[in-house]
């Protein structure tokens, strides 16, 4: 049976239908609202908003649970790779042996950046941030692939799926080493996605990159991790973006620009840039204050989140690998011990419990980023490389939706009522 409910209002009453999913909380749906009483609903933040349907992603924040395509975050971390997770996200199944290969192939033979869109990286100072470079080439990419940009071909969207999750860690790449002002490395084919981004990055003309397990292990992990979050600012930013018919490239370009904030992606940065501000165990007292502190505009960096009132299961995994990774790479990290201790009086502050503001998954991937020899401007970018095939996971599912419109969102209007123009003269 239909679930409906009813909206009176001062001289009408109208009939909505309730939306329901597989999981999670029914949506009323307000489509004919504004046809049939002349109102609008208020949102700001889209807090309580659903703005599509979607398969893919599936976030409980009260349990802390999260799903791709119904798999548990956990057993993924656990079991798969990040090439397996991209293709589960992007197809809706997890691949055979078959699919999984063909894919892999796919994506390896299309890591390669036209040799045109490495010129752009002259057009950057040397200390350009790499997020501002991100958006740059990546948006660029639409000017290379005239040919396969018909959005309302499956195929041509297929293909420009595949060539943005190839070539992400390829332009990431080149923007670290246009930071340090070496040659680029080209990619290689007898490696995996992600040891084949870690040579890119490190390798020299000089010397080879001698690939380290345990760095392919913890990256692959941080990278499916962050590899979807259903409609969160970026996402809903592609989406947006491409809901007018703009080509794939020009979105995922927007949804990088969305990320690079310090309350999205940005976050990762902007912790370490916090544990380095604090430096000390015996400072953390004064930075709780502050962070509680209304008149006070700082915030405790990878705490809290939109939908998350629990302990965000991402943070979970990544805070138990930090040990191992630590101890892997022989690292010892003074800023690990000064965020175990944060975390650990936060969580038993008023201010924090009340709020039920945890831990997000920002909170402790920079220290692995670090250990891994990231530098801190490229952690938001290994975030966005990650997050590509979220992006285009939803982008696809979004062009392929019936129900899709250009997005359009309304306002209440605040400003001056209708007057007349007065001639420059008698103003
Ligand atoms: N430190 C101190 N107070 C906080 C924090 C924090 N990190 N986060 C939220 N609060 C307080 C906030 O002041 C407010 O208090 P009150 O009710 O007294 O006004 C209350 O908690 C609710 O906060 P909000 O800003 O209304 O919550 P939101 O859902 O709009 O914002 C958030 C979510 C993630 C932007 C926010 O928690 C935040 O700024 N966190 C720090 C930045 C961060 O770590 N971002 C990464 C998010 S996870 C990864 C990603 O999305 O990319």
């Amino acid at each position: 049976m239909t679930k409906t409910v009813n909206l009176k209002g001062a001289s009408s009453e109208i009939t909505l239908e309730v939306r329901s999913g597989t999981e999670g909380p029914d949506a009323i749906d307000i489509t004919s609202l504004y046809g049939d009483m002349g109102v609008f609903t208020y949102d700001p933040g889209f807090v309580s908003t659903a703005s599509c349907h979607s398969k893919i992603t599936y976030i409980d924040g009260d349990e802390g649970i999260l799903r791709y395509r119904g798999y548990p975050i956990e057993q993924l971390a656990e079991h798969s790779d990040f090439l397996e997770v991209a293709y589960l996200l992007l197809y809706g199944e997890l691949p055979s042996a078959e699919q999984y290969s063909g894919f892999n192939h796919v994506i390896t033979h299309h890591t390669m950046i036209n040799e045109s869109l490495l010129h752009f990286f002259d057009g950057f100072h040397y200390d350009a941030h790499p997020m501002a470079m991100m958006v740059g080439v990546t948006g660029s990419l639409s000017a290379f692939y005239h040919d396969s940009i018909d959005i309302q071909n499956e195929r041509h969207r297929e293909i420009s799926a595949h060539r943005m999750i190839a070539k992400m860690p390829t332009i990431a790449a080149a923007c670290f080493k246009h930071n340090l002002g070496e040659p680029v490395n080209y990619p290689r084919n007898d490696l995996s996605y992600v040891g084949n981004f870690l040579r890119m990055m490190f390798a020299t003309p000089c010397e080879d990159y001698q690939l380290s397990p345990a760095a392919e292990k913890a990256m692959n992990l941080l990278f499916i991790l962050h590899a979807d979050h259903e409609q969160n600012a970026s996402t809903s930013t592609v989406r947006l973006a491409g809901s007018s018919g703009a080509n794939p490239f020009a979105c995922i370009a927007a949804g990088i620009a969305s990320l690079w904030g310090p309350a999205h992606g940005g976050a990762n940065e902007a912790v370490l840039d916090m544990l380095e501000e604090i430096e000390d165990v015996s400072n953390i007292d004064k930075f709780i204050a502050r962070a509680k502190d209304k008149d006070d505009p700082f915030r405790l960096m990878g705490f809290g989140h939109r939908v998350y009132k629990n302990y965000d299961p991402r943070a979970k995994i990544i805070r138990a690998v930090c040990h191992e990774v630590l101890e892997e790479v022989d690292t010892h990290d003074p800023f690990f011990e000064i965020a175990l201790r944060l975390e650990e009086i936060a969580l038993e502050d008023e201010y924090f419990v009340e709020r039920k503001l945890y831990p997000n998954v920002d909170f402790y991937s920079g220290i692995i980023y670090r250990a891994l020899g990231i530098p801190r401007n490229m952690f938001t970018v290994m975030f966005a490389i990650a997050r590509t095939t979220g992006w285009v996971a939803h982008w696809m599912e979004m062009i392929s939706d019936p129900k899709q419109r250009i997005g359009r969102p309304r306002q209440i209007y605040v400003g001056e009522p209708k007057r007349d123009y007065v001639s420059i003269t008698q103003r």
